[in-house]
């Protein structure tokens, strides 16, 4: 049975929800989509409590397409905590998942000494059995991280009854995840406290705002990414004057500008804003030491192919951006979406050898091939 539940502007389903007895588990399973940055989160200014260095904003997936789904089980007879992600159980000992634990516990007793009426008092100190899985490649720079740990910490707060904004939480678990727990068009702002408190993710504009614009993933390497960004960042904090001046002269300025052209629905400068802050991202990623290449030659063909195809109608039609991997995540209006895809087509046939060539709106997967 799935029921939906986007409740304040939450864009996560929660599916089946049997009672909680004494001797029956009380499971909840929920899921969470993907978010894609347009404006880049790179880098910490507090590694524990996942502070950033700058704000970000980002475009969060419909919630049928690249998806993590998460079951939390909870039952008296259970001996430990403990996590399956894709089927293997992994370490529940990770710092990042015991601090959303401790966290959505913390709360859930906060609760409960408030005194808050119809509260499921049974199980609050019960132990919680995890199961979580993605309908995409973890780890290839597609945000996997962003929708794990949105969707954990959202399937916990139903467990445990907590309410409220969660957000906080679930950037403790992985930065870019705040922004998962709300659909359409969201800011993380980075927050002035050193404890963290005013590091949230905002809602700019819900998911129904820019009805026709579209998004298109092209799947260049499915592999687990060389450097993860969690390392990846901490060494160019270490090391690149370039993100220095991103994160206090460039991103201030264009989290306005982003902000202004997503409300007025300015395709040509949300596409340009967006296509130049993924290229400073990846540059500061060139101006670290040792240099972090996150690009291979099928993004940089995708690169060559947008802007020569825009420059053919003298008009920014279409833009890229690319996280810490080589996928390409296209934007563009569904008037064009057609025509831009048999561009691609034409210049990355679908791989023979079970390569895919899947479209479907408004999110398309694209596999290329990798020697063109
Ligand atoms: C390039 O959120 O994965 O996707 O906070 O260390 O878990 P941690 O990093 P993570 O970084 C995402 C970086 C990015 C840009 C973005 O999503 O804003």
């Amino acid at each position: 049975v799935v029921c939906e539940a986007v409740r304040d502007k939450r864009w996560i389903t929660r599916t089946a929800l049997p009672e909680d007895s004494m001797d029956k588990p009380n499971i909840v399973t929920c899921t969470a989509p993907v978010n894609i940055a347009v404006i880049k989160y790179w880098g910490k200014r507090n590694e524990d409590l996942i502070l950033p260095i700058n704000s970000s904003l980002s475009v969060t997936l419909h919630q049928d397409q690249l998806k993590t789904t998460t079951t939390v089980a909870t039952s008296r007879s259970f001996q430990e905590d403990r996590i399956w992600l894709n089927g293997k159980e992994e370490d529940i000992t990770h710092p990042r998942l015991q601090s959303c634990l401790r966290e959505i516990r913390r709360l859930a007793r906060k609760r409960r000494n408030d005194g808050e009426a119809g509260l499921n008092l049974t199980g609050m100190s019960h132990k919680v059995h995890i199961c979580s899985v993605n309908n995409f490649p973890t780890a290839a720079g597609l945000a996997s991280s962003a929708a794990g740990f949105a969707c954990l910490v959202y399937t916990l707060a139903q467990v445990f009854g907590v309410e409220g904004e969660l957000s906080g939480i679930a950037r403790q678990g992985s930065g870019s995840a705040c922004r998962s727990m709300y659909g359409g068009f969201v800011q993380w702002i980075m927050g002035k406290k050193d404890d963290g408190k005013d590091s949230l993710a905002q809602q700019v504009e819900p998911e129904t705002h820019w009805p026709d614009l579209r998004i298109l993933v092209l799947v260049a390497s499915a592999e687990r990414k060389q450097v993860g960004s969690t390392s990846g960042m901490q060494t160019s904090v270490q090391t690149s004057c370039l993100l220095k001046h991103r994160a206090e002269s460039v991103v201030p300025e264009r989290m306005v500008e982003m902000i202004e052209a997503v409300q007025t629905k300015d395709f040509t400068a949300f596409a340009e804003l967006t296509m130049k802050d993924s290229n400073q991202f990846h540059a500061t990623c060139l101006d670290t030491y040792p240099p972090i290449f996150y690009l291979n030659n099928v993004s940089r063909q995708v690169i060559n192919l947008v802007h020569r195809y825009n420059r053919h109608y003298g008009e920014t039609r279409v833009a890229y951006t690319f996280d810490a991997g080589p996928n390409a995540v296209i934007f563009m209006l569904q008037q064009h979406v057609t025509e831009f895809v048999q561009v691609v087509q034409h210049f990355f046939p679908p791989d023979t050898n079970g390569g895919q060539f899947i479209k479907g709106l408004p999110v398309s997967c694209a596999s290329l091939s990798k020697d063109l």
